[in-house]
């Protein structure tokens, strides 16, 4: 079992598997990243795979694949078989912008995927341009149908934006309502990478928002997520609410990025890397690395409420 200095029991692996995206989302990478990697610093599919066999005998039971956008990388499905012939019953899930998704949700069905959550923030072709830099709207609505025809469950995030999506927010859920799935707003998190004039709407702005429809009503804080769960004249929705520290009480997951850093928060830019140790195959090594940065895994993010506080930590790099 993985437990961290808090006593936290660390059973949720991130890993983003490519740095690289096709949009260039305003919250997350408007400009090129300025340290993109070249293919040989990227774990391949076998190292990462010692990992996460390790991983997962040393107690992962969740793994989520995010990027950039994952499935930038090349054969994604390949990986998600080798994880999920290794543990049938692994919570296997993948993040994605959806862009690409029509053409690989059968592939990563097929290769035992169960479900994704995809990013939508607007219903709006031209915001959606806006926000993404590019006209993705109707390939990631294709995306999310495709996903759903192949029987793969899905779940929307939305990153509540003032002057963006905020008057949006009534129709996404109605959106996500009518086909059945979970929408889940999220606080939009400060960072250095992000367009400047950004502003986020805070949890309260956002129930008060929906409240204009609906009943809004606190189901449950999700045990072990950072999402709270909600209902809408009985339609359950969430939030994640990062500027209130409540989820980093709960907080159970590591995140690998593509280069194989080990990083212990989403807020904080330290991380140590199992490359090396990876690399030679020295697999006991790589535990002992992960133990090392559990035993340093902050008690809290920094982005409070009164402060808005900016992570330098590029999303890109983390897969939110
Ligand atoms: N704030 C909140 N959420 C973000 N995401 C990316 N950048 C941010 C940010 N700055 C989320 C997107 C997407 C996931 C990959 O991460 O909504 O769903
Ligand atoms: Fe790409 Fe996701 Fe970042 Fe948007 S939020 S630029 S889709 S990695």
């Amino acid at each position: 079992m993985l437990i961290d200095q808090f006593g936290r029991k660390i059973d949720y692996l991130r890993i983003s598997v490519t740095q690289r995206c096709n949009f260039r989302c305003l919250y997350c990478m408007p400009k090129i990243p300025f340290n993109h990697q070249p293919k040989e610093n990227l774990l391949s599919f076998e190292e990462l795979f010692l990992f996460i066999k390790a991983a997962i005998d040393e107690g992962i039971e969740k793994i989520r694949i995010t990027g950039g956008e994952p499935l930038l990388r090349k054969d994604l499905s390949v990986l998600i078989k080798m994880i999920s012939d290794y543990k049938k019953d692994l919570d296997l899930a993948i993040t994605t912008n959806g862009f690409l998704l029509k053409d690989f949700a059968k592939d990563l069905k097929n290769a035992g995927l169960k479900r994704l959550n995809v990013s939508l923030d607007t219903l709006d072709e031209k915001k959606a341009k806006q926000l993404a830099q590019k006209d993705v709207l109707s390939s990631v609505l294709a995306g999310i149908e495709e996903a759903l025809n192949v029987g793969l469950k899905v779940k929307l995030n939305t990153v509540a934006l003032k002057n963006l999506n905020d008057d949006e927010l009534i129709a996404l859920l109605e959106f996500a309502k009518a086909k059945n799935i979970q929408i889940r707003f999220i606080e939009f998190m400060e960072n250095t990478h992000a367009y400047g004039k950004l502003q986020g709407l805070k949890r309260d702005e956002i129930i008060q928002i929906l409240s204009q429809k609906y009943d809004v009503k606190l189901i449950k804080k999700a045990e072990k997520a950072p999402v709270s769960l909600y209902s809408a004249n009985g339609y359950e929705f969430g939030i994640i609410d990062p500027h209130s520290h409540e989820f980093c009480d709960s907080c159970n997951r590591i995140r690998l990025s593509a280069e194989g850093h080990l990083i212990p928060c989403l807020y904080f830019d330290e991380a140590l890397s199992i490359k090396e140790a990876i690399r030679k195959g020295d697999v006991k090594a790589a535990v002992e690395i992960l133990q090392e940065v559990l035993r340093n895994k902050p008690e809290k993010n920094k982005w409070s409420v009164i402060d808005n506080e900016t992570s330098l930590r590029a999303f890109y790099q983390t897969g939110g």
